[in-house]
């Protein structure tokens, strides 16, 4: 019994010692077992400095320094819309090129790849692991979407999926827009789609 209340008091004191004070403010310097990082050597905004020979802290952007300006021509360019209304096309800034269309395949493999899988069919990786309803890119109902519509689904996401806004440009989700355009043709071509000096080859066999 005895033992009992000192143990039982022990516990109590250590809980109280922990517990008890949490929460009351202070002025003091915390107790720091590890150093936290609160303090270190650095330069405050608007501070001086004796690092360099002007004596201030704050830096002037280097000689020759352009702001990043990211080419915007117009609405459609940034929304994909025409007044109210999906606009078809690619916008006039954009000029569909072998380079435009590697990125396009770059930027769909880095962002959407994962889900939708190499050929757009929405067999992507993660549908191994339990995401359901991932759209098969190459579906009717896909292929016949404006363009715009299509780039707007990347900008603001639709139903389940995110929107890519944020972390593609528009450029860049341009770009993809035309890259879902070759995977989907890839997988429904015709021969008029074939170079005709080509055609014979395909005839042949
Ligand atoms: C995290 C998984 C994921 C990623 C990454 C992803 N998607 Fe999706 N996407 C989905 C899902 C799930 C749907 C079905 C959404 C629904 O119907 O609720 C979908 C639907 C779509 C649709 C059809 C929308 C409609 O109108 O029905 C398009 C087009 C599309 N995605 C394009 C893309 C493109 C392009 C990218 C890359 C920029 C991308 N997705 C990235 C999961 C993803």
């Amino acid at each position: 019994m005895r033992y009992y209340l000192l143990g039982l008091f022990v516990v109590v004191t250590a809980i109280l010692c922990v517990v008890g004070f949490r929460g009351q403010m202070t002025e003091r310097t915390p107790i720091e077992l590890f150093d936290d990082m609160d303090r270190q050597a650095k330069v405050k905004y608007q501070k001086p400095s004796e690092f360099f020979a002007d004596g201030r802290a704050s830096r002037m952007p280097v000689t020759g320094t352009i702001p990043a300006t990211i080419p915007i021509d117009d609405e459609y360019f940034v929304t994909g819309a025409i007044g109210n209304q999906w606009g078809d096309g690619m916008p006039k800034s954009v000029t569909v090129s072998t380079k435009f269309m590697a990125a396009g395949k770059e930027r769909y493999e880095i962002n959407c790849r994962v889900c939708h899988g190499s050929t757009g069919m929405g067999n992507g990786i993660v549908t191994q692991y339990g995401l359901a309803g991932v759209a098969n890119l190459l579906d009717e109902r896909i292929r016949t979407m404006s363009d715009g519509e299509l780039f707007n689904t990347i900008t603001k996401g639709k139903g389940q999926m995110m929107g890519y806004g944020a972390n593609i440009t528009p450029q860049d989700r341009w770009a993809i827009v035309a890259y879902m355009r070759a995977l989907q043709r890839s997988q429904k071509a015709s021969l008029s789609d074939v170079p005709e000096t080509e055609r014979g080859k395909l005839l042949k066999k």
